[in-house]
């Protein structure tokens, strides 16, 4: 080897052996092979050389190259190895991971999604009101007279101001009535408040989803109708669905609706899922006597209502005995609607 680049390779060799850090190290690498580092600078040298040397020349300085090359990667290796151990230490890698908690919908949300998305198939909109309510939307628009045991202090949150927790969604259907053009085909799916004493199938705040369509030729097989499909989807097409006879102030006739619940090892039972009824012309007199247009015409438009209760229908799908499961944020039972 040259002589020249044999000394060159070695106070590089030295230069590279002593450098503490990637820091010194890539310094040696730019003050040997960088552009004008001291092997670039000597093979600059060549064209002074003789002919005949020339090629040994040229092989020396490929040599040095390759040499200084390896001794700049295996110093970067080892400096590599020594960051990784370093950054290991103090971890014990024997310990069992972190587990990932993966979010999921809560039940009530999944049945509110599927009860909308099945009543939104047959053209219900969406629609919204107030949980603060007046008397008026809650009771009195309602035909709900004021001795009527629900609007008892005893039943129903009332503030000083004379306002109330909306003890059902029925609200939405008199706000909506109040400016909508029939027809009127809504849904309001929301919470509903009642001073009921808690216990596995009550609470003071649960969930309801009201409906109202109003048209000129609504009829009362147009209600189960619909209701016995919306139970089917919701069930499945073998569930039976029961209309029975009851008492709401709003509707007339009214009825309540049960659906037959067969559990595996349990005689078979029905279950109250929701509250219906034609809509009583009374509530369109008193919101007529609001609006003052008459666009709700006791003479042209009927109307039907009905109001569920999402939580019974979560109860149900699940086989879930206590509805405080709905509230607790128990994630060791929430996990499983995951
Ligand atoms: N609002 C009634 C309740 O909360 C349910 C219902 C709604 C009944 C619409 C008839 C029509 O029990």
């Amino acid at each position: 080897m040259n002589e020249q680049i044999a000394s060159i390779q070695t106070a590089a060799l030295e230069l590279i052996a002593a450098a503490s850090d990637e820091r010194s190290l890539d310094d040696a690498r730019v003050s040997t092979l960088g552009k004008k580092g001291t092997l670039s600078l000597a093979g600059a040298l060549i064209k002074d050389i003789p002919n005949e040397e020339k090629a040994a020349f040229g092989q020396s300085l490929n040599a040095a190259r390759t040499t200084l090359t390896a001794a700049l990667e295996e110093k970067q290796t080892q400096f590599q190895q020594q960051a990784d151990q370093a950054a290991l230490t103090g971890i014990d890698l024997t310990l069992p991971a972190r587990s990932i908690h993966t979010g999921a919908l809560h039940p009530l949300t999944q049945i509110r999604h599927e009860a909308i998305t099945i009543l939104r198939r047959m053209g219900f909109a969406l629609a919204d009101g107030p949980e603060i309510e007046d008397e008026f939307h809650c009771f009195d628009a309602l035909n709900t007279p004021a001795d009527h045991p629900a609007r008892n202090e005893k039943d129903t949150f009332y503030f000083d101001s004379g306002k109330l927790l909306r003890t059902h969604t029925s609200s939405v259907q008199v706000r909506t009535m109040e400016t909508a053009q029939p027809p009127i085909r809504i849904i309001a799916p929301g919470s509903a408040y009642r001073r009921d004493e808690i216990d596995s199938t009550h609470l003071s705040v649960f969930n309801q989803l009201e409906g109202l369509f109003v048209d000129t030729d609504v009829t009362l097989p147009d209600l189960k109708g619909t209701l016995e499909y919306f139970f089917h989807e919701m069930f499945g097409n073998s569930t039976e669905v029961r209309f029975r006879p009851h008492f709401f102030p709003f509707t007339e006739p009214s009825f309540e609706i049960d659906v037959k619940l067969q559990r595996k090892g349990e005689a078979p039972r029905w279950i109250e899922v929701a509250g219906c009824g034609m809509v009583d012309p009374a509530v369109f007199e008193s919101i007529n006597g609001t609006r003052k247009d008459n666009a709700l015409d006791t003479e042209k438009l009927t109307g039907f209502a009905f109001g569920m209760g999402l939580d019974r229908l979560a109860m149900i799908r699940w086989a879930i005995k206590d509805i405080r499961l709905l509230i607790e944020n128990d994630t060791r039972f929430l996990s499983q609607f995951a």
